[in-house]
């Protein structure tokens, strides 16, 4: 992991941020809280940001679009210090990362997609024989007979 030194006057406030990411004040709040993001304090205990909080806003962007919790964010780059910004080799590690993540997602719903396939025209809600409502037969070795699936 190499990482990139910033000058602390490289200061932006929250409205800058927010103008130059499109993300909504509020949320920069809430990443601040969550971590995923931190700032300085004026006198005035206005939130000021180093400049290469651009950055890590645009990776959160990114993770966000691609349906990734921001908890998973966190987790991706804990190894990289608040005051740092993350470096390409950085972003390549996450992006590997999340592409897994994609692909789990959509060998699942591929296999939901089998599942439906079978239950189309069939419509007998078995809570024995439908794929769906029984995903590998979970319910197999509990008897027989109707049972309720806890929502
Ligand atoms: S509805 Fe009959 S198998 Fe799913």
């Amino acid at each position: 992991m190499s990482t990139q030194a910033h000058t602390p006057d490289e200061l932006l406030g929250v409205g800058e941020m927010s103008r130059r990411t499109g993300v909504a004040v509020s949320a920069l709040h809430y990443y601040e809280r969550l971590g995923l993001i931190a700032s300085h304090r004026t006198d005035g205990n206005q939130r000021r940001y180093p400049r290469h909080m651009l950055r890590r806003v645009a990776l959160i962007s990114v993770a966000k679009r691609l349906g990734i919790p921001l908890d998973d964010v966190k987790e991706a780059f804990a190894d990289v210090p608040l005051t740092d910004t993350p470096s390409h080799e950085d972003w390549q590690r996450a992006s590997r990362r999340w592409k897994r993540t994609l692909e789990q997602r959509r060998l699942g719903i591929e296999r939901l997609e089998k599942e439906l396939t079978g239950c189309i025209g069939c419509g007998c809600l078995s809570m024995k024989a439908c794929g769906l409502l029984n995903p590998d037969d979970q319910l197999g070795d509990t008897g027989s007979g109707a049972r309720r699936i806890p929502v």
